[in-house]
C-alpha cells in the first residue's frame, strides 16, 4: 500500500494572514499522524515564497497549483516548473478542472506540465475526472481512460506521480459518487497506470477529490485504491483539513 497523503488545493484564496491558519494545522499534525499520513499544502502562488520557509522542519510539503511547461522565458503572468522547486516547493497540481474548463488545458498541456515538473524535481499531482453529463451518459470510465493515456508522461513513476479522481460534478457542490462508484473508478484507474507501469503504477497514489470534508473522509478514504483525497475548501481550515486527516489515525 502507498503511503496515504491529504492534499489541500487552497484555489484562489488565501492573504498573509492566512499563514497563521496553516500554523494551526502544523501545529495539529500530530507525531501519530505523522506516522500515518503525509500533508501537502497547495497555496496561491502570492504564498509559495512563504509558506515552504513557515513549514520548515514541519513535516508538511508545499505544493503550486499549476506551471508552465516551459522552464523560462517570455511567458507573462506564468510560473515555471523549476521556479517552484526554486521557492523549497516540492509538489504541483496539473490539470485541474477548472484548469482544463477556465484555460482550455489539453490533455496535452497537462502531460507537457507533468514533464515539466519531473524535470524540476516536483512531484505531479495530475488530476482527472469527468463532468456531470459524461457520467449519466455512462462514459465516466473511458473519459477517464483518455484523459490518463494522453495526460501521463511515460516512464512516470510512483515516487513523483500522484493521480487525483475529481469527478467535476462533485468539485464544490457537496455532491459526492458511491463507495461502489468510487471504487469501480480507482479500481479501473488502477489496473490502467499497472497495465502501463507494471509495479511503478502499484505505487502510485490514487486520490480522490471533490466534496471531501470530515464527514465522510473516513468512508471515502477507506475505499480500495484510495490512497488519500485532495481537498478543496476543508483544506481552507487546519481543524477540518486535520479532521480529514484524522481518518488514518
Ligand atoms: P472541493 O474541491 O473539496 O472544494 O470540492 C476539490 C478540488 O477541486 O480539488
Amino acid at each position: 500500500m502507498p503511503r496515504p497523503l491529504i492534499a489541500g488545493n487552497w484555489k484562489m484564496n488565501g492573504l498573509k494572514g492566512t499563514v497563521a491558519e496553516f500554523a494551526r494545522m502544523m501545529e495539529g499534525y500530530d507525531r501519530t499522524m505523522k506516522a500515518r499520513v503525509d500533508l501537502l499544502i497547495c497555496p496561491p502562488a502570492t504564498l509559495l515564497a512563504t509558506l515552504p520557509v513557515v513549514a520548515l522542519g514541519s513535516r508538511i510539503a508545499i505544493g503550486a497549483q499549476d506551471c508552465h511547461a516551459k522552464a523560462s522565458g517570455a511567458h507573462t503572468g506564468d510560473i515555471s516548473a523549476e521556479m517552484i522547486a526554486d521557492t523549497g516547493a516540492t509538489a504541483v497540481i496539473v490539470g485541474h478542472s477548472e484548469r482544463r474548463a477556465d484555460h482550455g488545458e489539453t490533455d496535452a498541456t497537462v502531460r507537457a506540465k507533468a514533464e515539466a515538473a519531473r524535470r524540476a524535481g516536483l512531484i505531479a499531482i495530475v488530476c482527472v475526472g469527468e463532468t456531470e453529463a459524461e457520467r449519466r451518459a455512462g462514459l465516466e470510465l473511458d473519459v477517464v481512460r483518455t484523459q490518463l493515456a494522453g495526460s501521463i508522461p511515460d516512464n512516470a513513476t510512483g515516487a513523483e506521480l500522484v493521480v487525483a479522481y475529481e469527478p467535476v460534478w462533485a468539485i464544490g457542490t457537496g455532491l459526492i459518487p458511491t463507495m461502489d462508484d468510487i471504487a469501480v473508478m480507482h479500481a479501473t484507474i488502477r489496473a490502467e497506470l499497472v497495465a502501463r507501469f507494471g509495479a511503478e503504477g502499484e505505487s502510485m497514489r490514487l486520490l480522490y477529490g471533490g466534496s471531501v470534508k470530515p464527514d465522510n473522509a473516513v468512508a471515502i478514504l477507506g475505499v480500495p485504491n484510495v490512497d488519500g483525497a485532495l481537498v478543496g475548501g476543508a483544506s481552507l481550515q487546519a481543524a477540518t483539513f486535520l479532521d480529514i486527516a484524522r481518518a488514518y489515525c
